[in-house]
C-alpha cells in the first residue's frame, strides 16, 4: 500500500489497497492516513452499496441518513444496504433518487448540528459528468493553526451554534421552519476549536456558514467574525480539489475537514453512493 499526499496541507491518495480484502494491520494504516491527512483518495474501485456499507462499518458504528435523505433512499432499492443512500440529481419515475441536485453545495461538515456529529463520511462515485461536480476538502486544521491573531482570540473559548435548517444546497430541510435570525434559529452548540480526539490536534469546528452564530456576541459581531474566519478558511492553500472519475472513493474526517461541491450540467447524470459513521460529542 503506498501513501501519496496530495497537497502539503491535504489529503492522501492510498494506491496498492485491496479494499475487499484488507488485513486489520492495512486498515489500522489506512485509519491513520485518514486522521492525519484529513481527506483520502482510493481510485479504481468496483464497490456496490453493501461493499461499501462493510467498509464503512470498519471505522465505525454506522450512522443513519439525515432525515431530509431517507425517502430518495427508499426508492433507490438499497435493501441490503440500509445504511447507504444516494447524492444524484437523476429523476427515476418522476422522483429524484438521491439529494443535493446538480447545484453547488456550500461549504460544511456533515450534520454537525447532531450532539454527536459523524467522523467518517464515505462517497464512491458509481457515475460522473463529463465536466463540473468537482468536490473540494478544507483542513480546518491547517486553517487553525495558520490564523490570524485577532480572529482566534474571538473563537477560544466559544461555542457556535449548528443550524439544522438547511441542507448545503440551500433547500429547508423536511419539517423545519424558515428561520432567518441565526441567534434564534434551531440547532446544537459546540467549541468552536475542537480537539480531534485520535490525532489530538486542533482544528476550526463552524459546521456552515447559513444561520451559523457564535453564542454569546451581539448578532452584528458574531456575523462580522463569521464572515472573515469563513473566508480565510476558503484559501486555497487549506483545500484539496477533486475531479472525479468512475470508481474513485474519498474518505473524509469531519472533525478537521469541510467539504463543498461545484455545481454540474443537470442534464447530465451524476450518481454517488454515501455512508456516514457515528461520531461522539466536539470537545
Ligand atoms: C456532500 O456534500 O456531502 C456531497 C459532495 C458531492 O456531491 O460531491
Amino acid at each position: 500500500m503506498e501513501l501519496i499526499p496530495l497537497k502539503e496541507n491535504v489529503g492522501v491518495e492510498v494506491r496498492g489497497a485491496d479494499l475487499a480484502a484488507l488485513s486489520d494491520d492495512d486498515f489500522a494504516a489506512l485509519r491513520r492516513a485518514w486522521v492525519d491527512s484529513g481527506v483520502m483518495v482510493i481510485r479504481d474501485q468496483a464497490l456496490d452499496g453493501a461493499a461499501l456499507q462493510a467498509l464503512a462499518a470498519r471505522f465505525g458504528e454506522l450512522e443513519s441518513p439525515p432525515a431530509s435523505e431517507r425517502s430518495a433512499r427508499d426508492g433507490a432499492g438499497a435493501d441490503e444496504a440500509p445504511f447507504v443512500w444516494y447524492i444524484s440529481n437523476v429523476v427515476e419515475n418522476g422522483k429524484p433518487i438521491g439529494s443535493l441536485g446538480a447545484g453547488e453545495a456550500e461549504w460544511h461538515t456533515d450534520m454537525s448540528y447532531l450532539d454527536a456529529p459523524p467522523t467518517a463520511s464515505l462517497l464512491y462515485a458509481q457515475e460522473i459528468p463529463p465536466s463540473g461536480g468537482n468536490t473540494s476538502f478544507g483542513s480546518m486544521a491547517a486553517a487553525l493553526d495558520a490564523l490570524p491573531a485577532h480572529l482566534r482570540a474571538v473563537i477560544e473559548g466559544r461555542t457556535a451554534k449548528h443550524n439544522s435548517s438547511y441542507t448545503s444546497a440551500g433547500e429547508l430541510r423536511k419539517g423545519a421552519e424558515a428561520v432567518n435570525d441565526p441567534s434564534q434559529a434551531p440547532g446544537v452548540s459546540h467549541p468552536i476549536v475542537r480537539t480531534h480526539p485520535e490525532s489530538g490536534r486542533q482544528s476550526i469546528f463552524l459546521g456552515r456558514r447559513r444561520n451559523g452564530y457564535i453564542d454569546g456576541l451581539p448578532l452584528a459581531e458574531s456575523e462580522r467574525a463569521l464572515d472573515e474566519i469563513w473566508e480565510f478558511c476558503g484559501r486555497d492553500e487549506f483545500y484539496y480539489e477533486h475531479v472525479w472519475r468512475t470508481g474513485d472513493l474519498i474518505v473524509w474526517d469531519n472533525r478537521s475537514m469541510i467539504h463543498r461541491r461545484e455545481a454540474f450540467d443537470a442534464s447530465s447524470r451524476r450518481v454517488m453512493l454515501r455512508a456516514q459513521v457515528k461520531g461522539d460529542r466536539p470537545r
